[in-house]
């Protein structure tokens, strides 16, 4: 039994600069993976939406979708702290944002994140004000930029504005800040200037913890983001996987001797006898 990952142990780790590791996660089977390596904060993402479900992009995601895999990433997760998106439009209203955090709370979620700075701050409250903990997402936002993958950060205004939306954040009481493909020292300097940690994905080295698209490190995606680092190669082996078992059927070799049940002799003598 390893120690629990919970909401205080985030801001701890930045604390001890211990770097916060995250990965999405859709299911259980990778639930137990990901538990198995050590993950700190296991994430159930709208980018279920694109890797898992075949949509176009976030926005087609519901709450029903979160909701039954955040029921199945919650019956593998045992120490780290799990965490759920509130998709598109699930947030619009402080009551909104609030009913629908309870719900993934009551599928097993342990916090909940969403996107957005100023614009966010009535959902956050309503949603802190249930006691329910929350991530913040600043930088490249998927829900409402679709479509593009452009840096965020990199002219002066921008920054400035990511630093004042991590800083109205964290007075919000977010307990971290997801910071999407903001450059390395708009980043640093966001994550200086924070008493909370901020969790960069595509957003450099001076972040207080990672988060990465499980699909995409596994290698899964013909695309790789430029941020992006390809751990594995699983999309190969799967296909190499299925078309040897395809192979194998046609041509008779699978099922061997190996894979098969058998019937003593006086049983099937007893069954030719029934069935004359
Ligand atoms: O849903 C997701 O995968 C995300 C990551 C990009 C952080 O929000």
């Amino acid at each position: 039994m390893g120690t629990r990952v919970v909401p205080e142990t985030l801001k701890e780790m930045k604390h001890q600069s211990d770097p916060i590791t995250m990965l999405t996660c859709y299911d259980f089977p990778t639930a137990l993976f990901q538990e198995a390596a050590g993950v700190d904060v296991i994430f159930v993402g709208d980018s279920v939406g694109i890797n898992i479900l075949g949509y176009q992009g976030p926005q087609q995601v519901t709450m029903h979708d979160m909701l039954h895999h955040t029921r199945a990433v919650r019956r593998g997760v045992s120490n780290a702290l799990l965490l759920s998106d509130l998709p598109y439009g699930s947030y619009a209203t402080s009551d909104t944002a609030a009913a629908n955090s309870q719900c993934l709370v009551d599928a097993g979620a342990e916090a909940v994140k969403l996107e957005g700075g100023d614009r966010v701050l009535e959902a956050i409250s309503g949603i802190i004000s249930k006691g329910i903990p929350v991530v913040g997402h600043l930088g490249h936002t998927p829900q409402t930029r679709e479509g593009t993958r452009r840096v965020y950060g990199d002219r002066a205004e921008e920054a400035n504005s990511l630093l004042d939306g991590s800083l109205a954040l964290e007075r919000a009481g977010v307990i971290a800040i997801v910071l999407e493909c903001v450059p390395e020292r708009i980043a640093r300097l966001v994550s200086e200037r924070l008493e909370i940690p901020t969790i960069g994905i595509g957003s450099g080295r001076g972040c207080d913890g990672q988060v990465l698209v499980s699909p995409d490190l596994l290698g899964l995606n013909d695309f790789v983001f430029r941020y992006s680092k390809r751990y594995g190669d699983l999309s190969a082996t799967i296909t190499q996987a299925f078309s040897q078992f395809v192979e194998e059927v046609k041509g008779h070799r699978y099922p061997g001797k190996d894979h098969r049940y058998l019937i003593k002799a006086d049983e099937l003598r007893k069954f030719e006898d029934l069935i004359g």
